[in-house]
């Protein structure tokens, strides 16, 4: 089975609440990991990104551990990385500042992995896929589509900070895919120019309208609520004692519902998988550790 993963593989500057700092990488790289671990010997896992040279060999290094890995799709790019720096404050939505170098990722880089059996877009920049791009996937790829918004709903100011942006294409950029996953600021991207505030729940029934099978609007410590065309329900998140870092919580769940999906093609088992994944992962500072407890 063949299973592709698209998005930004971020150099991620952690600044904690309590003054630690911490540099490591980020964004796609939760989700590839992720999948790769989840999916074991049962798929191939093909990144598909462009890469800074600054972060190429750093890179490779980390993925020549996964066996089930094909490092085909990653192009490397002779400008340095994109790099987000992030604030964590505890209670508060993070705060991102993203320096952006990466050129967007052309159709012809993801057209001769279409024939996959799975396809997994993460906006981890927002701005690694055109608008064009997105919908001639969704038209030609035979396998299974699921989308992360995340930062798709985010665009940036002068001062390089991440602000929320709406997308003029509203909800054509999803249209015809199988899943949507996004946090509740995330749905204010799908809302038309002036409109006046939907709630984040009626514009996952508006999603889910245009997509195959459901869109899952994660609530972090409040865990998921799935709305398929027929219906809805709602999850808890598994309850953790101490919370270390919740970055990439999104990516797993993600990586982990759509491993359990295409296992058992059962939404519900699927969703209370993610969560328990995520939730596990709240418990590790960046992704090294945690890999490394999935493994065990
Ligand atoms: N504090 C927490 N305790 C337990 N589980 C959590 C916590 N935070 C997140 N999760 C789990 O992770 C899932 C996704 O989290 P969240 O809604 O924060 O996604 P996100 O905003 O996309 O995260 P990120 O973009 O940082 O990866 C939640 O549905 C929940 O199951
Ligand atoms: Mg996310």
């Amino acid at each position: 089975m063949k299973l592709v993963c698209i998005g930004t593989i971020n150099r991620d500057v952690v600044q904690f609440a309590e003054g630690r700092g911490m540099e490591t990488l980020g964004g796609a790289l939760y989700s590839i990991l992720a999948l790769s671990v989840f999916c074991g010997g049962a798929a191939e896992i093909i990144p598909v990104a462009n890469v800074g040279q600054d972060i190429y060999q750093y890179l490779s290094e980390i993925l020549r551990h996964q066996p089930n890995l094909n490092t085909s799709g990653l192009k490397r790019i002779e400008t340095d990385n994109n790099t987000v720096y992030l604030y964590l404050t505890e209670g508060k939505e993070r705060e991102e500042q993203t320096d952006l170098n990466l050129p967007p990722i052309e159709y012809r880089q993801i057209e001769p992995y279409l024939d996959c059996e799975a396809l997994m877009m993460n906006f981890t920049s927002g701005f690694e896929l055109t608008f064009d791009t997105v919908r001639r996937i969704i038209d030609n790829c035979s396998g299974l589509i699921y989308i992360d918004i995340h930062s798709l709903s985010l665009g940036i100011d002068a001062n390089r900070r991440r602000i929320r942006r709406r997308l003029s294409e509203g909800f054509r950029w999803i249209e015809g895919a199988d899943f949507v996953q996004l946090n509740e600021g995330e749905t204010l991207a799908f809302l038309p120019p002036q409109s006046p505030h939907i709630s984040p729940e009626e514009t996952a029934k508006a999603l889910v309208q245009r997509l195959k099978q459901a869109c899952l609007l994660t609530r972090g410590a409040s865990g998921v609520t799935v709305f398929t065309s027929a219906s809805d329900f709602s999850l808890p998140a598994k309850k953790m004692e101490k919370v270390i870092d919740s970055t990439g919580c999104g990516d797993v769940f993600g990586a982990a519902f759509l491993t359990k999906f295409l296992e058992s093609k059962d939404i519900r088992k699927s969703a209370e998988f993610g969560c328990i994944k995520a939730g596990e992962k709240c418990g590790y500072a960046g992704w090294e550790n945690y890999i490394k407890s999935t493994k065990k």
